[in-house]
């Protein structure tokens, strides 16, 4: 990929971008692929901020340095988005050739809405091998999702839109494919007649981290489920699409998201003990845990439950894909873990006989670890950006999946209003499944 190229940052003094962008663009520039001509535009409403204040602190600064500028400008003034379209028109003249342009908008979804708009009547979202990026959330339900998408389409053609959901772009989570593409003993027994149940858990150890106004508004369910975990699980049953061709894989996993239905009996939730107090809300009935099992239509699931569990200041951080298989008459049964986060592997239980004069079977794994095998895993920002900038659409989500999943995430909310379920409090440090058995007994 070599098309010149100006990635604008909209934030570029926030969290985001310092934390995970800019540290991922050192890492890519690090490892050779970013094009030769490439500039990044950093867009804030500080006057006074200079690229040494925004990398103060930032891993892999160098390059950076010689690549960024602070652009100052008002977010509302549309003669600043004409004063800021005759700049990136002047860096692109210097190179001679027709540049790309990204559009990171690495702010909160209530100030991207206006700043969509405004590059919509400045004409800056139709120049050519123009790009957006967004960030989630995508909404709060089904309706306000469709708006946004709609919103956005006004001014931006659907194929120029990235929606980020870095789960997607994490290198465990595009091994899922891999995993079942290329190795058919699995992907031949993927199926119902070998397949008893579906277990896929993010558990945090960290709370809230101090975004009480984001969380009040939000909840585990919104946070995760909605994206990440909705994400895995229709990488997890997805039919692959034929002949390898990776570029069907948004509408196989949004085709998968389709068949979806929560089981409304499963559902629980909970909230950790501090949080009330954390949030200033004694009476917040905001979600923290989550669990839900649902049911595919998909003949090749039917009957399969696929729960999806996630926490905060829970005892461990720890992504992963359990796959339980059926019996078939054995005492126990085969468990294929792919864990996701840390460390990243994959495992698989099957039996052996204790050596010994009885016959004792006992249960042993077969792991593989990518810390044994290979080198550092790549940061999930740095593929999500370079696919952004060769138009790989493969790791974003698209406009029919946010909708599909919000769908699911709608019919849970719907169950919660009727207080089908209730909250259950847990203490911080408890772990998933002591959560799960307060759940069920509560
Ligand atoms: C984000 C959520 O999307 O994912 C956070 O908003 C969560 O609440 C984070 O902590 C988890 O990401 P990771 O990569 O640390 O598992």
């Amino acid at each position: 990929m070599d098309t010149p190229t100006i990635l604008i940052i909209i934030g570029v003094t926030g969290d985001l971008s310092r934390r995970k962008l800019l540290p991922a663009i050192g890492d890519m520039a690090a490892a050779g692929v970013l094009p030769k001509r490439f500039r990044i535009v950093g867009i804030t409403r500080q006057r006074a901020v200079t690229p040494s204040n925004i990398l103060e602190g930032v891993r892999a600064a160098g390059y950076i340095r010689e690549h960024l500028e602070v652009f100052p400008m008002s977010l509302e003034d549309a003669a600043d988005y004409e004063r800021l379209g005759a700049h990136l028109r002047t860096i692109a003249q210097l190179w001679d050739d027709a540049a790309q342009c990204l559009w990171y908008l690495a702010v909160p979804p209530t100030t991207a809405w206006p700043i969509i708009e405004r590059l919509g009547n400045s004409g800056l979202a139709r120049l050519p091998n123009t790009k957006l990026l967004l960030e989630k959330p995508f909404g709060i339900d089904r309706v306000s999702a469709e708006e946004l998408v709609a919103h956005v389409e006004r001014s931006f053609a659907a194929e120029q839109v990235y929606r980020i959901d870095h789960y997607l772009a994490k290198e465990t989570v595009q091994n899922i494919v891999v995993f079942r593409q290329d190795n058919p003993l699995f992907e031949r027994t993927w199926n119902r007649d070998a397949i008893e149940r579906i277990d896929i858990l993010a558990s945090e150890t960290i709370g809230i981290e101090g975004r009480a106004a984001f969380y009040e508004q939000t909840g585990a369910l919104r946070d995760l489920v909605q994206s990440h975990l909705l994400q895995l699980a229709a990488l997890t049953l997805m039919t692959l699409p034929p002949d390898r061709e990776l570029g069907r894989i948004p509408e196989a996993r949004r085709a998968l998201l389709e068949t979806l239905r929560v089981d409304p009996g499963s559902v629980g939730r909970g909230q950790y003990e501090d949080y009330r107090t954390e949030v200033a809300n004694p009476a917040s009935l905001v979600e923290t845990f989550v669990s839900l099992t649902l049911f595919s239509s998909d003949p090749r699931w039917q009957d399969v439950p696929i729960t999806l569990t996630t926490g905060k200041a829970l005892s461990e951080k720890r992504t992963d894909i359990v796959v339980t298989y059926r019996r078939d008459g054995a005492p126990q049964q085969n468990r294929l873990t792919l864990r996701l986060q840390p460390n990243e592997g994959v495992e698989l239980c099957f039996f052996a006989k204790r050596p010994g004069y009885d016959r004792t079977i006992e249960r042993v794994p077969l792991a593989f670890t990518y810390a044994d095998h290979f080198d550092a895993l790549p940061d999930a920002y740095g593929r999500v950006l370079l696919d952004a900038l060769c138009g790989d659409h493969t790791l974003f989500a698209s406009s029919g999946e946010v909708l599909e999943s919000w769908r699911i995430v709608d019919a849970v909310r719907k169950s919660w209003e009727s207080g089908a379920d209730t909250l259950i409090e847990y203490p911080r440090g408890a772990s998933p499944e002591q959560v799960l058995r307060k759940n069920s007994r509560d």
